[in-house]
């Protein structure tokens, strides 16, 4: 063979590889596209572009109450029960609204929560009207009383720390003071309280070892960070419409001004994931968030996106613990990390979390809420290779990861009460038939809702709900406001998220119930529910896109 056609061959062999690699890496790139949700939270790119071209417009008074072309008698009714809500509101929360409206030009989250609530179309007038206080003075059994001595039943939960009930955390953090007293605030030395924490998180996650950090974020992005460490690959995996904190890489979208380039977005629940996973060389770990069990890659519920009545929600225990399952078998095979994120169900639906309650073992376990007996507090749980943060024969080759307050005495004594808590008879007892209860108390209130034709249902997964409506509107968002007028305190999420604490009573319940389905029945009279053959949640969404195109074209031309 001469020079010429041994150079020639040579090229087309270059050729032929380089297109083979095109070809792989195009199908790669397919697979990933197929394992990506088709909402908009599955696209996190696309989403925060979208989000940066959404124009502000509001109604104005006349169209706040027929936004959804509901008639003039229609639209009547409602504004008058909404002028009685607004004079209920300004006269019977007129204190903790004076002191909110003074907090609020100084406290940017204040300012936050307010503006996002309901829908913006609707924000303003309605913060304006329908004032909510930010302030609470007491908390009682399973009640907060704000300051203009209002007592609410509590379905904030607390953001999902108040598993125990109120009473239970003011005792662990006094008790708990009481044991680190002596030490006090020092930081960098543990208090000896800490060996008995450590020796009952490794008991109940069934790890090797712990760290402590301060709040769940931080656990997250610790677990991640050694995830990345171990395995030596970039990326992490975490599922569409799961919340992880607030930190960069865990929340890829909207409200984050950087996108996350080292973070996949997949659907959960799909075998195109799994596919992902078992082809891609540069996963070093899959981030779950069991609470998605009960809406599978839906974001987290809040009313500020409650635009129509397409929020669903429905839980399947036993499929969801099947695709852990799946997920731990790949994982394994291809060593990848499988970190569960119990920080909101951890302690909550068992004593042992996600894990005991789907039956499946994860390598690298997050905690917080609940867990520092009412004081700040995030934990990570793991295995021993895993959570070693330097190398034998690499000493300058570390994972780093500090922090000022981390083992502070004074959560490890919390804590520790806490812990104990678990311990005891009356803690074992708190897990005991928790589902049955928590279905039994559902099903009673959506067989309640039901009966008198309200178009509400509740989805839960054990303790934790999430409201759903059953009849198109664009006003189910004004729910929240009925509901606090009847004394249930909701967080700024809205219905989007209810939280129970384990301490409700079936008294404490049925009262729920009754001012649950009060508030529905007192919606319901004044008309926001008014529906129509052509009011569709597709019309909606449709009568949306519409005005915000005219608002975007119009703004553009002035
Ligand atoms: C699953 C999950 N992970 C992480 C976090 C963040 O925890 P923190 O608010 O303590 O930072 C939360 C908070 O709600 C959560 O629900």
């Amino acid at each position: 063979m001469t020079a010429w056609a041994t150079a020639t061959l040579a090229l087309y062999g270059a050729g032929g590889a380089a297109a083979a690699a095109s070809l792989f890496r195009l199908h790669r790139r397919l697979e990933l596209s197929r394992a990506k949700h088709r909402s908009l939270a599955g696209h996190s790119r696309m989403a925060r572009r979208l989000a940066a071209l959404v124009p502000f417009y509001e109604y104005d008074e006349a169209r706040f109450f027929c936004a959804d072309g509901a008639p003039p008698e229609v639209a009547r009714c409602r504004r008058a029960g909404f002028e009685q809500l607004s004079a209920l509101y300004k006269t019977r929360f007129a204190e903790s609204v004076r002191r909110t409206a003074e907090a609020a030009e100084s406290i940017s989250d204040l300012q936050f929560t307010g503006a996002y609530r309901v829908p913006f179309q609707f924000s303003r007038y309605t913060r304006k009207h329908l004032p909510s206080g930010a302030f609470m003075q007491s908390s009682e059994g399973v009640t907060i009383t704000d300051l203009d001595g209002n007592r609410f039943y509590d379905l904030t939960g607390a953001y999902g720390v108040n598993v125990l009930g109120y009473g239970f955390y003011k005792e662990a953090i006094e008790r708990g003071a009481e044991q680190v007293r002596a030490l006090g605030p020092v930081l960098g030395p543990y208090h000896p309280v800490l060996l008995e924490n450590v020796k009952l998180l490794k008991e109940i996650a069934g790890q090797d070892e712990v760290s402590f950090h301060m709040s769940g974020t931080e656990a997250v992005m610790q677990a991640v960070r050694l995830a990345r460490y171990h395995t030596r690959r970039s990326h992490l995996v975490r599922f569409c419409g799961a919340y992880h904190g607030w930190w960069g890489d865990v929340q890829p979208g909207i409200g984050n001004p950087l996108p996350a380039h080292e973070t996949y977005t997949l659907k959960e629940m799909s075998t195109d994931t799994l596919r992902v996973l078992r082809t891609r060389h540069d996963i070093a770990c899959v981030l779950v968030n069991p609470l998605q069990a009960l809406h599978p890659n839906g974001s987290a519920p809040g009313d500020s996106a409650l635009l129509d009545s397409s929020r669903r929600a429905h839980f399947d225990k036993d499929a969801y613990a099947a695709w852990l399952k799946e997920l731990r078998a790949v994982c394994t095979e291809r060593n990848i990390a499988l970190i569960f994120d119990e920080v909101f169900v951890g302690f909550r639906v068992a004593r042992g979390g996600a894990q005991e309650y789907f039956g499946v073992r994860a390598d690298l376990v997050t905690y917080g809420k609940t867990l520092g007996g009412g004081l700040p507090i995030g934990v990570v749980c793991g295995r021993h290779e895993l959570m070693k943060r330097f190398r034998d024969d690499r000493p300058a080759d570390i994972c780093f990861a500090r922090g000022s307050f981390n083992s502070h005495p004074y959560v490890m004594g919390a804590m520790n009460e806490f812990l104990h808590h678990l311990q005891t008879p009356a803690g074992h007892a708190i897990y005991h038939d928790l589902d049955k209860t928590w279905n039994a108390r559902t099903q009673r209130l959506n067989d309640a809702l039901r009966a008198e034709d309200l178009p509400i249902e509740v989805a839960n997964l054990s303790s934790i709900w999430t409201v759903c409506y059953t009849r198109p509107s664009r006003y189910n968002w004004m729910f929240q406001y009925y509901l606090r007028a009847e004394g249930l305190a909701l967080s700024w999420v809205g219905t989007g998220r209810l939280i129970f604490s384990l301490n409700y009573t079936e008294v404490d319940f049925e009262a729920v119930l009754e001012r649950f389905v009060a508030a529905a029945k007192a919606m319901q009279r004044d008309g926001w529910w008014w529906s129509h053959p052509e009011l569709t949640n597709k019309s909606i969404k449709r009568a949306i896109l519409k005005e915000t195109i005219a608002r975007r074209v119009f703004a553009r031309g002035q």
